[in-house]
């Protein structure tokens, strides 16, 4: 049998108050069941989990610990828990990053940075000391280019290359919108692009891809919907499942993680791209090593920008202003670590 990797979800929801932890735990659990069932790594695949989290939800997770193993997954080869985050990290090939402080409804995702971004510079550590040499890091907790960028500048010994944040459930999304308007098979659609960063400036871009064959704006047929409408919903369908359940998206952030990793590690499909939150090489006119999310194509555990894509200048300035803002975050983010320092 091939080795096992270790996927470890370096820290659930760091909350002050237990609905708070439980709520992290409980969102924890559909990654968990999916990585186990073989959604993330293939169905030939064994796993062992490292579950990570804060004390005062050490019941929590050892309530997940037992569900796990009541599941008999057949890949699962062992589920360990941990509320010390270098243990946590020890060999890990796999990080799924989703400590943070989640956001609430009417809350922005800047609201969250200063609590986040430290997290994350100290996980950064964890990780780059304890894990194996080529870990795989995908950040989901918001603001998750921001956080996957702290975490790059403090791990210098894992390759930029390896770190990554998630706009997969963007870019679902995306597909999914457009397979309601046109009727096509949610398979069917197919090279839609997220652009920037995962947040209300995204681009979710539509000019490339296809709906049961024929180009998107053909098979939608409606410019100004496609304009208008879609890029808003797309951009903030993260604020509007907060606020119809309450609670930030689980069951499909869960599902795009495992979409991510899958893609990362056995590649994308023939003829396909797929969006990733990757540390700029300087692709497109982005700013070198901020993170952010182009088209790629994966073989071989490798991502690869799509190059050369025309890009029209409404396009363009989309692509711009969701730069600028990451240039913001990242800025605020330095200054609210070098203020938590003082
Ligand atoms: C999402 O997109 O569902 C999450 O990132 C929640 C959020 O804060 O937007």
């Amino acid at each position: 049998r091939p080795a096992a990797p270790s996927v470890p979800p370096p820290s659930g929801a760091p909350g002050d108050a237990a609905g708070e932890v439980a709520e992290g735990v409980l969102a924890a659990a559909w990654e968990w069941a999916k990585i186990a069932t073989g959604n993330m790594l293939g169905p030939d695949q064994p796993v062992i989990l490292h579950l990570l989290d804060l004390e005062p939800a050490k019941n929590a997770l050892e309530g997940l610990r037992m569900e796990l193993v009541d599941g008999a997954y057949p890949l699962l080869e062992g589920v360990l828990t941990f509320t010390d985050v270098a243990a946590a990290c020890r060999g890990v090939d796999v990080a799924v990053m989703v400590g943070g402080y989640p956001r609430k409804a009417g809350e922005e995702r800047k609201d969250v940075m200063a609590k986040n971004v430290s997290i994350y510079k100290s996980q950064a550590a964890a990780l780059a000391e304890n894990a194996s040499k080529d870990v795989k890091v995908v950040v989901v907790a918001n603001p998750a280019n921001t956080n996957a960028l702290i975490l790059a500048e403090n791990a210098p010994s894992i390759p930029p290359r390896n770190i990554t944040c998630l706009t997969r459930l963007d870019h679902n999304r995306a597909l999914g919108q457009i397979s309601e308007r046109t009727g096509s098979h949610v398979s069917a659609v197919r090279n839609v692009i997220i652009w920037g960063n995962h947040s209300s400036t995204q681009y979710p871009d539509v000019n490339h891809g296809s709906a049961g064959g024929k180009p998107i704006r053909a098979a939608v047929g409606d410019d100004a919907w496609l304009d208008g409408e879609f890029i808003t919903t797309v951009q903030q369908r993260g604020a509007a499942i907060i606020k119809a359940r309450g609670l930030s998206s689980a069951l499909s952030a869960a599902n795009a993680v495992c979409n991510h990793v899958r893609d990362w590690l056995r590649g994308t499909p023939a003829g396909a791209w797929t969006s990733m939150g990757v540390v700029s090489e300087g692709a497109y006119g982005v700013q070198p090593g901020l993170v952010y999310s182009y088209p790629v194509t994966c073989a071989g555990g490798q991502w690869k920008v799509v190059e050369g894509l025309p890009i029209d200048e409404a396009s363009r300035s989309r692509m711009r202003t969701t730069e600028a803002e990451l240039k913001e975050e990242r800025d605020l983010a330095l200054q609210c670590l070098a203020e938590r320092k003082e």
